[in-house]
């Protein structure tokens, strides 16, 4: 059965873009022309996802808003003759169905992730992190590739990975590979942020899963981890001590993974789509050169 469903947890407080994000998802700065987490949405389309189901928390009501068909606007748009805009608009008009859920305590991804089980059932899903994009415009399909390996190996996991600076592995769950890790590779453990001197590499995960129904039988009994939270990740480890089917797929070259979570991060990645702008990307790097001269 092909997988048609991505849950994308958005419940995070963004508190290390304060105040960005006191009352203003981080999920839904903007990024280019768009908000952070349409960038995410399209690329699940892209992949076959048609069932978004978003694990919500407090603050989070625009992103509700944002995946709304806003009649009002349409007719708007219309009546002022700015029929052109609308082009603007046709993501609300994808063939996909919006579901919200709210994770009501703050207990970690893991737990996140959880939150989903009822609707999901034995269903294979997709988990996007909704602060993460990967791919500049639209450039990745590293999702479909995943859902391609799930399939053919029949596994229980399929984890996008890209490969971080040794001082940045703190930030990460890090893999361990059976043997040398080639563009698809199976793990034999993983480990949420290690300090650099206990990680098994530097294949950090990169904010894309695939799952089969095992992870919600695991998570059930997984106990808080790191920073008292319950990790997806140790979830994972405990499917892989099982000698269940867990591989990783890495990011191609060029296929960047563009993290919201804080301003050093957010700025590069605003900045890189700007210039990527079909219209205006030429005058911002006129501007930016200016600046640095
Ligand atoms: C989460 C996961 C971590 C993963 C990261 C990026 O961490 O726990 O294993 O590497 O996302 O995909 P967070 O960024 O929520 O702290």
């Amino acid at each position: 059965m092909p997988i048609d469903l991505a849950v994308v947890p958005v419940a995070g407080r963004g508190t290390r873009l304060l105040p960005l994000t006191k009352s203003q998802p981080k999920e839904m700065l903007p990024v280019g022309r768009r908000p952070v987490v349409q960038h995410v949405v399209e690329e699940m389309v892209r992949s076959g996802v048609r069932r978004i189901l978003f694990i919500t928390g407090a603050a989070k009501s625009a992103i509700e808003n944002h995946f709304d068909i806003d009649a009002e606007l349409i007719s708007h748009l219309r009546e002022s003759g700015k029929e052109d805009l609308l082009a603007e608009l046709a993501f609300e008009r994808e063939n996909v169905d919006y579901y919200f859920t709210r994770q009501r305590r703050q207990l970690g991804l893991g737990h996140a992730v959880l939150c989903a089980a009822p609707m999901v059932g034995d269903d294979p899903f997709v988990v996007a992190l909704g602060d993460t994009i990967i791919g500049l415009n639209d450039s990745s399909d590293v999702t479909r590739r995943m859902i391609d390996e799930f399939d053919r190996r029949g596994a229980d996991a399929v984890i996008a990975f890209q490969e971080v600076a040794a001082e940045d592995v703190v930030h990460y769950g890090i893999a361990e590979s059976e043997g040398k890790p080639g563009d698809v590779f199976r793990l034999k453990r993983i480990v949420e942020k290690p300090a650099i001197k206990e990680a098994p590499s530097r294949l950090a995960v990169a904010a894309r899963y695939v799952f089969g129904p095992r992870i919600f039988e695991t998570l059930r009994t997984t106990q808080a981890g790191k920073g008292g939270e319950i990790q997806l990740t140790d979830a994972i480890e405990q499917l892989i001590a099982a000698g269940r089917g867990v591989y990783g797929v890495r990011l191609a070259a060029g296929e960047s993974r563009y993290d919201i979570g804080n301003y050093e991060s957010y700025y590069r990645t605003f900045l890189e789509f700007a210039l990527a702008d079909p219209q205006y990307g030429g005058e911002v790097r006129a501007a930016l050169k200016r600046m640095l001269d």
